[in-house]
């Protein structure tokens, strides 16, 4: 981690100007979309992967933009590490506008009676149990800020009967109810969370998952990361713990 992120430097009309977001899967796809858009709009973008290099490229992608990036090379799955990482950011972050859950790996569909079970936990754990935990260990910092907003991207499982998407399905659908949850135990704090299922993009995770099909059938990311934008911006303070579809959010912003 090589800058802190001090609070007298955030002061700004601007909308994004003033927050500090943390953006998981920021190495690639969706996440690093989501993050290079927030840099672009001037936000202090934490940004979370594995891929030190490729998180090097979004960071110099948000720092060409105009914005501020504080690269975390973490891995999600590493659940006895999640105290140290807070403990790494509690005294460089004053507090945290926004959680966006991005990260995720798609491994090969297969009928459920053949998923071995290192695949079924792994799928698990990234997707569901993943951004409860790291909700969980940064809540304190969400806390913080006026009123945060948490965001978990589930996918088109979290209302369609797909057969072979095994854990990954599961633990998407389960999103729509984690977001429900945790906006149920915060009843009176200015704390959201949401659930968002951006539809099938051209990314790694589409050209792994369906390797028949054309990417070029399908939006880039960069096409879908605005109604991300859309839920994290103050001007949705009141959408609170909604299953939203980006196709949607992006649909209001274009009539
Ligand atoms: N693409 C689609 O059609 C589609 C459709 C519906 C929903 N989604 C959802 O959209 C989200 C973004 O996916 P994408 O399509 O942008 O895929 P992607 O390009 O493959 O990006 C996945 C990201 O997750 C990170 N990641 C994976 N495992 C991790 C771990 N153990 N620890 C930390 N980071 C990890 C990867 O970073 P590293 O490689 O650096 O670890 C990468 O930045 C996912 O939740 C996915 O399920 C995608």
């Amino acid at each position: 981690m090589s800058k802190s992120f001090e609070k007298e430097s955030f002061e700004s009309d601007n909308d994004f100007k003033n927050k500090i977001i943390m953006v998981t899967g920021a190495s690639s796809g969706l996440g690093r979309a989501i993050a290079q858009q927030l840099g672009a709009k001037g936000a202090n973008v934490i940004a979370l992967g594995r891929d030190d290099e490729a998180l090097g490229k979004t960071q110099s992608r948000i720092e060409e933009a105009g914005g501020r990036c504080l690269c975390i090379p973490f891995d999600l799955t590493d659940f006895d590490n999640y105290g140290k990482l807070f403990l790494a950011l509690k005294d460089q972050v004053p507090h945290l506008d926004g959680l966006v859950h991005c990260a995720g790996s798609l491994k090969r569909c297969a009928p459920m009676q053949h998923v071995k079970p290192d695949v079924f936990k792994g799928a698990l754990d990234i997707h569901l149990t993943a951004p409860n935990l790291l909700t969980q260990i940064m809540f304190p910092l969400l806390k913080r800020a006026k009123s945060a907003s948490v965001i978990f991207t589930t996918c088109d499982m979290i209302d369609q009967d797909q057969p072979n998407w095994h854990a990954y399905g599961m633990a998407k659908r389960a999103l729509g109810y984690a977001a429900a949850m945790w906006q149920a135990e915060q009843p009176s704090t200015g704390m959201r969370f949401n659930t968002i299922n951006p539809g099938r993009m051209r990314t790694r995770s589409f050209e792994r998952a369906f390797p028949g099909l054309s990417p070029a059938t399908v939006p880039v990311a960069a096409d879908i990361a605005p109604a991300f934008l859309q839920i994290l911006s103050d001007e949705t303070h009141d959408v609170r713990g909604q299953l939203l579809q980006a196709s949607d959010l992006l649909e209001k912003v274009i009539h």
